[in-house]
């Protein structure tokens, strides 16, 4: 499945400390039925006598209350800045400015896009773009601890910048990751949501034919909403069924995560026992 996006060879020398072995995940392994209603689930008592399975105590933990707290707590303001971000001199930023380009929107502690540049140093370039200024330095200041001349995160709201930013770009824009982005649960404020049309279709324009675009969510209804915005642009995307359909499931989702290496919001979702909502584009050749 890794294959499905770049080719991610494993890492061979020691891991640094700051990049902690939970975001590491085989690409091969299939995600835990943590539901399955086949598996009898050990129980609990509750204080009342009352047995509660651990599935059950699972659910309830993922309340969408408790969901929607868990988002909130990252603090983020109403007014997110409508300035563009300066473009930078790129050849500054990346030790050879030409190689294909991932760009991870919303990439939080940025800890997800390390793991991959530290596997693709001399192959990939890594741009991640985030809202929260205080991430953003601390994720620069960690590429720079860990030497990594082909990662760079930048303070911008994806929504104004992304377009100016990775049409200056010299090389190929080959993937976008956009992972458990910010639900924005009540409907006057999912206008506030990341993915809309209009950065849907910058997306589209901007990457090479062939290039891809990963997006995931552990609310289904982000997800839905996320996957109905790149399905409609079908005469320029095709999503990864019609080239393998038995990586999904059912519904349409993904089978496994296709990095092999997961995000902070994907690790603590998963723990709680949620499903991950996952798409994969191709744009057409
Ligand atoms: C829920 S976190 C997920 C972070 C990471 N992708 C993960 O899966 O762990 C969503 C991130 O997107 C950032 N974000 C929200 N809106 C954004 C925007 N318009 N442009 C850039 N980043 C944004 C937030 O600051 C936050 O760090």
């Amino acid at each position: 499945m890794a294959s499905l996006l770049c080719a991610v060879p494993r890492t061979t020398g020691s891991l640094y400390s700051i990049l902690s072995s939970p975001f590491f995940k085989k690409p091969t392994r299939k995600l835990k039925p943590f539901f399955s209603t086949s598996i009898p689930q050990p129980n609990r008592k509750c204080s009342n006598g009352v047995a509660v399975s651990i599935a059950e105590e699972r659910e309830i933990a993922r309340s969408p209350q408790l969901v929607a707290s868990e988002y909130a707590e990252l603090n983020l303001s109403d007014k997110f800045s409508e300035e563009p971000a300066p473009v930078p001199d790129w050849c500054d930023i990346y030790s050879d400015s030409t190689l294909p380009l991932m760009v991870d929107i919303g990439s939080g502690s940025g800890r997800f896009l390390m793991w991959l540049a530290k596997r693709n140093l001399d192959s990939m370039n890594y741009l991640g773009l985030e809202i929260r200024q205080k991430l953003v330095k601390r994720a620069n200041y960690w590429a720079n601890e860990l030497a990594l001349n082909n990662i760079h995160f930048i303070f911008a709201n994806a929504t104004v910048s992304f377009k100016q930013l990775v049409s200056t770009y010299p090389g190929p824009l080959t993937l976008v990751s956009i992972l458990c982005p910010d639900p924005h649960f009540k409907k006057k404020y999912h206008k506030r949501r990341v993915v809309q049309q209009p950065l849907v279709e910058s997306i589209v324009d901007s990457l090479i034919p062939g290039g891809r675009v990963f997006v995931q969510s552990d609310v289904l209804e982000v997800a839905l909403d996320m996957r109905n915005k790149f399905d409609t642009i079908s005469d320029e995307l095709l999503h990864v069924d019609k080239i393998n359909p038995s990586l999904l499931d059912n519904e349409g989702w993904l089978l496994s995560n296709p990095m092999g290496i997961r995000t902070e919001r994907e690790i603590h979702a998963e723990f709680e026992g949620a499903k991950i909502y996952r798409r994969v584009y191709q744009k057409r050749k």
